[in-house]
């Protein structure tokens, strides 16, 4: 049985000594490849490996957490922030989360959260300072993690005021909340920022030394967010760090992102509820990794023990061509890509999907390039190396290698739409919304 108590509690002793990861397997004399699977949750740690970790470590391990720490989340409605919220609450965090004023519901992804004794939601915005300031006030975090933001880089060309507002000056909001509420020095934050920063890339792979070449108003946004993070770390020597995240997907993943865009229409394509996708540039490269793996990196960062900026990626590199490859051949749909720029077509090469189909969809083309979902300035090339987080964290970038995030992305929207039967006309609208590029 895999403790994770345990693995957490030998973590943060690692960081609190400066121990690596290499140094421990010295220290225990063991080879590294047994730590690297303890971390990655592949085997068990046995009760005399936990007595020679002890030892090493020079503190004792295994203890529940102790559960008087109070977090923040801005941006708590989003996959990070539902993933992060029931990372917090297993380890006996109290969660404090922003939410805006809406409409329309947008909780779904913490609905199962609401009500239970240690999980608050406040309504705040960014975009109001004042807001801020009392919620910090009222709620006096230990720790903070701003994920709020306008998220989507094609949306910060049409938007790119808000965008700057929320993203740029929002960061700021909190920093100077904190210091007023006279919680400077022990309150830690966490900066959602971004691989966007490296933009038109300067290095191939990016690491945390990797110069900045931000390429949308978005990148633009977020860079300031990144500055002035490091800026009141240096000047009032505040606990505040960003996280440089590649691309984290996952089931809960925004539907207008491209892989959670690619596996719903392949779910449906499949089930026959949809012709066609249309996407834009097939051949931009990034770094996808699992959601749930890297809001434990962003907790590990605010326990450090010093503020540092850290890349959370996987340091494995595909095309949204290859995700989509991938995503319909599990399903039992595989494509030959043909033709080149918009021209390009993915076409059904073969069609072993289980059940009853009444039509083959072999010689169909069920991808097309549309130029509706080409930006101004594209972003095509991102590779993150994550070589510091690994070594100074204990954090395992290999945990959900992209095969089985494809799978989990699938799978999951196969369900969903198998589901959605009853509402199949109002879905319907929003397949020919993706369809037609109404939604991007
Ligand atoms: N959204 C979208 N829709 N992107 C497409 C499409 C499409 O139909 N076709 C091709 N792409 C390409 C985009 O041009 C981009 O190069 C790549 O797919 C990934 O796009 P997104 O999934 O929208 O993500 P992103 O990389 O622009 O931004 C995401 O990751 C960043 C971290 O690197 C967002 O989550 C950002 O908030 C985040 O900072």
């Amino acid at each position: 049985m895999i403790d994770s108590h345990l693995l957490t509690a030998i973590k943060v002793a690692m960081q609190r000594k400066g121990i690596s990861q290499r140094e421990l397997a010295v220290l225990i004399g063991k080879n590294e490849t047994v730590i690297s699977r303890w971390f990655a949750g592949k085997v068990g740690i046995s009760s005399s490996s936990v007595k020679l970790l002890e030892k090493a470590l020079g503190e004792k391990l295994a203890q529940e957490p102790t559960g008087t720490k109070t977090a923040l989340i801005t941006g708590i409605t989003g996959q990070d922030g539902s993933y992060l919220s029931e990372f917090l609450l297993e380890k006996g965090y109290t969660v404090h989360g922003i939410i805006r004023r809406s409409s329309v519901d947008y909780r779904e992804r913490i609905a199962h959260l609401e009500g239970r004794k240690n999980f608050h939601l406040h309504y705040a915005d960014l975009g109001d300072s004042m807001s801020i300031v009392k919620v910090i006030a009222q709620t006096r975090p230990d720790e903070i993690y701003n994920l709020a933001a306008q998220s989507h880089v094609q949306v910060s060309f049409d938007s790119p005021e808000f965008t700057a507002d929320i993203d740029a000056v929002g960061v700021l909001r909190i920093l100077e909340a904190v210091r007023a509420c006279g919680l400077t020095h022990t309150c830690r934050i966490y900066q959602a920022s971004t691989s966007e920063l490296y933009g038109k890339v300067e290095e191939v792979p990016q690491n945390e030394n990797t110069p900045f070449h931000p390429y949308s108003p978005y990148a633009v946004a977020k860079l300031y967010g990144f500055w002035i993070v490091k800026e009141y770390r240096e000047a009032y020597n505040m606990f505040c760090c960003s996280g440089i995240l590649f691309n984290h997907e996952s089931e809960r993943r925004g539907e207008t992102f491209v892989t959670r865009k690619i596996t719903l229409a392949a779910a449906r394509i499949a089930q026959g509820r949809q012709d066609k996708l249309y996407l834009g540039n097939m051949s931009s490269l990034r770094d996808w990794g699992y959601a749930k793996d890297y809001v434990e990196c962003m907790w590990l960062i605010l326990q450090n023990k010093k503020p540092e900026d850290f890349v959370i990626a996987t340091g494995v590199q595909h095309s949204v061509r290859e995700f989509a490859y991938h995503a319909f051949k599990h399903i039992g749909l595989e494509l030959e890509f043909r033709g080149e720029g918009i021209n390009e077509e993915g076409v059904c090469v073969k069609d072993t999907r289980k059940g009853r189909h009444e039509t083959s969809l072999v010689g169909k083309t069920l991808i097309a390039v549309s130029p509706d979902f080409y930006r101004p300035t594209d972003v095509v090339n991102l590779w993150g190396d994550p070589t510091k987080a690994k070594a100074k964290l204990g954090w395992d970038p290999s945990k959900t290698s992209f095969e089985k995030l494809v799978s989990i992305m699938v799978e999951h929207d196969m369900a969903k739409v198998a589901a959605e039967g009853a509402a199949a006309k109002v879905r319907t609208n929003l397949a020919e919304y993706l369809e037609k590029g109404i939604v991007k």
